[in-house]
């Protein structure tokens, strides 16, 4: 499939999911929403892809939220309808199987600091930015910011954030929890391809159902997400890779896993 909007390359098993709208700093509008949704649908089916990386095209954007020009003439029906296809599209990235990696290269503001939050892993180059600024629009988050946000760093940050629209730099971002890690510009994709090789060196289900119980897990009860794990514990206990896990280390050698 050609997309317009975005930039699809698979290396090493690792999907690089490139927004591509440079010249409006990566704004997404119906048509890159449209287009991502259909590659995140491919991506998930494919188990040729291992994981996954999405990042900005250019040097100064990661995506600078939803394009505010297109949103300008919506009436609040469309208006809802644009936030839950936001929201259909990034809870579909959360929930892919793969590990997905944001590798934020510039301003991740409003949608793109949800894009990002809606990865599993965040990675900033140091002059990246991030921030939800609608209030300024008059409008709330509408792509998961008013939720993802408190879930990551706690209520309180994520209240100021969403109400003071203040933008903060990569290194805040870091302390707050917002980004795993700090990385210089040209470094960024490196390291990104770096952690999504050392994830694809472990056990593969045992990655898989350790994003997917994080994920369940906040959204339930602790009870009922201490139950989901010690399933998830035993179940694995049935694979030929636990058995191959274990065995290695009894045997004092590197583990070679299959997915089995
Ligand atoms: N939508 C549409 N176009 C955008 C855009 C956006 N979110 N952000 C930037 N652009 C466009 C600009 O209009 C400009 O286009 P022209 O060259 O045609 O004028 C181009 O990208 C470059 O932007 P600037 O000239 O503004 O660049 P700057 O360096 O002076 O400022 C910036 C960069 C601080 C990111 C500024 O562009 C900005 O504030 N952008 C808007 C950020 C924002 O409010 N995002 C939230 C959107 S609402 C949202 O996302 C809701 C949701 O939750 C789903």
């Amino acid at each position: 499939m050609n997309y317009e909007n975005l930039i699809f390359a698979v290396e090493d098993k690792i999907a690089i999911v490139t927004l591509n709208r440079p010249k409006a700093l990566n704004a997404l509008n119906s048509a890159l929403l449209g287009e991502l949704s259909q590659l995140v649908d491919t991506v998930g089916k494919d188990d040729s892809i291992e994981a996954v990386i999405i990042t900005g095209a250019g040097d100064k954007a990661f995506v600078a939220g939803a394009d505010i020009a297109e949103m300008k003439g919506k009436t609040p029906l469309e208006a809802r309808a644009f936030s839950q296809l936001g929201n259909a599209i990034f809870t579909k990235i959360e929930r892919l199987p793969q590990p997905v990696i944001a590798a934020v290269n510039g301003f991740a503001l409003g949608g793109g600091c949800e894009l990002a939050m809606a990865c599993d892993i965040r990675l900033a180059s140091p002059n990246a930015k991030f921030g939800q600024p609608e209030v300024n629009l008059g409008i709330v988050a509408g792509f998961g910011g008013t939720q993802r946000l408190p879930r990551l760093v706690g209520v309180g940050i994520a209240k100021e954030l969403l109400m003071t629209a203040d933008m903060i730099s990569a290194e805040r971002a870091a302390q707050i929890g917002l980004v795993n890690h700090v990385v210089e510009a040209d470094q960024l994709l490196d390291k990104a391809k770096e952690m999504a090789k050392k994830m694809l060196s472990k056990a593969p289900y045992a990655v898989q159902f350790s994003k997917k119980l994080v994920n369940e897990g906040m959204n339930v009860d602790l009870d009922r997400a201490l139950a989901l794990e010690s399933e998830v514990f035993g179940t694995l206990f049935g694979t030929e890779d636990r058995l191959e896990g274990m065995s290695a280390f009894v045997e004092k050698r590197p583990a070679s896993f299959r997915k089995k």
